[in-house]
């Protein structure tokens, strides 16, 4: 039993913020954001926009594509790390924004490799029998914890949602490879945003993330060429059959790195972080949304998705489109 992605749906905030935008807040240059990281500019979430609005539209878009209603919905999982809500789940808000009143819905946290563990879950769910027909949402709005002083990680984000309209099916290829070493959490983190109680009279602490870039950059390069390669040995195909390697848009060094390391070309590797930089759980959702609409993908191609962050988590899928 395999999955297949069957409509896509993305969406992003209207505001765009340009590197020139950000060297007026913090002490940074286009050059070097350009230069360090491909980013040249990202979509912010202004006040009543937040994470499940983007992503309540981001589903709508995949429904419509996939031409199913929301009622045909077995099940909902929404991959985030800025929910709008403690509770309840962002998935249970898309689900009563679309209307998939079947649908059983919840939340996972797995930072930016988050969508790849959606689709793992509700891959296990079809496989068990159990559903046929998901939903699964990658979006964040991490404008809201980024500290926005600090020149080393607000340069790197952006805010948007992306979606995938998924079917069970009996053939056709799936292999998946996931992975997580909480040992390293420190190397990206957020603490939760705290009022205490009346016992410990302490302040509020609002939590911002945190990151030592090199050593996420030296994960990054190490794990993903890793998890590229067990899934094609496990998947019995070989690199060169690859028409696309969807990853997360962290950074376009990290790109060149893994492509040399694969010893595959940069052309297999499509971006677009230079236009929303690391939206977290949305980029690879958002970045298959754009190729699926501009006709990049054709049925039968193999992709592999790949994805890394905080936690330490990551994962990779082999998948024909
Ligand atoms: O979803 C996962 C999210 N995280 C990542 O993907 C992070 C992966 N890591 C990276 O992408 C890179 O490590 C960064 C882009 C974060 C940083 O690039 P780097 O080449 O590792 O730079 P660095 O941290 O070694 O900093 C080099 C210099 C430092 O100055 P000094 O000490 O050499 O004087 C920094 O203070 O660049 C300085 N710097 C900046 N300068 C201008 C750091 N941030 C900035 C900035 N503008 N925004």
């Amino acid at each position: 039993m395999t999955i297949k992605i069957i409509g896509t749906g993305s969406a992003v905030p209207e505001q765009v913020v340009t590197n020139d935008d950000l060297a007026k807040i913090v002490d940074t240059n286009d050059e070097w954001i350009r230069t360090r990281t491909g980013i040249e500019e990202r979509r912010i979430a202004s006040a009543g926009s937040g994470t499940s609005h983007m992503a309540t539209e981001a589903a709508k878009k995949a429904l419509a594509q996939a031409g199913i209603s929301a009622k045909d919905l077995d099940i909902i999982i929404f991959a985030t790390s800025t929910p709008d809500c403690c509770f309840p789940s962002g998935a249970c808000e898309v689900q009563a924004a679309i209307g998939a009143d079947k649908a059983v819905a919840f939340d996972i946290s797995a930072a930016c490799s988050g969508f790849i563990f959606a689709l793992h879950t509700v891959h296990s769910f079809f496989k068990a029998g159990i559903y046929q027909t998901g939903l699964v949402i990658g979006a964040d709005t991490l404008s809201k914890i980024i500290d926005w002083q600090d020149r080393s990680t607000c340069v790197l984000f952006g805010d948007g949602a992306g979606a995938a309209v998924v079917r069970a099916e009996e053939h056709g290829t799936l292999h998946m490879t996931m992975g997580s070493d909480g040992s390293k959490a420190s190397a990206l983190a957020c603490t939760a945003r705290t009022t205490d109680s009346f016992l410990t009279g302490k302040k509020p602490e609002l939590g911002y993330m945190t990151m030592d870039g090199q050593e996420v950059f030296k994960f990054a390069v190490k794990t993903v060429p890793e998890a590229i390669r067990t899934v094609l040995s496990e998947g019995g195909t070989h690199i060169d059959e690859i028409k696309y390697f969807v990853l997360h848009q962290a950074n376009y060094r990290i790109f060149e790195s893994i492509a040399k390391r694969l010893k595959i070309s940069m052309e297999k590797f499509p971006t677009n972080l230079e236009r929303f930089g690391n939206t977290s759980g949305a980029t690879i959702p958002i970045l298959l949304d754009e190729m699926n609409r501009e006709g990049k993908l054709e049925r039968g191609d193999k992709i592999v998705l790949a994805g890394f962050g905080a936690g330490l988590t990551w994962g990779a899928t082999l998948l024909e489109w």
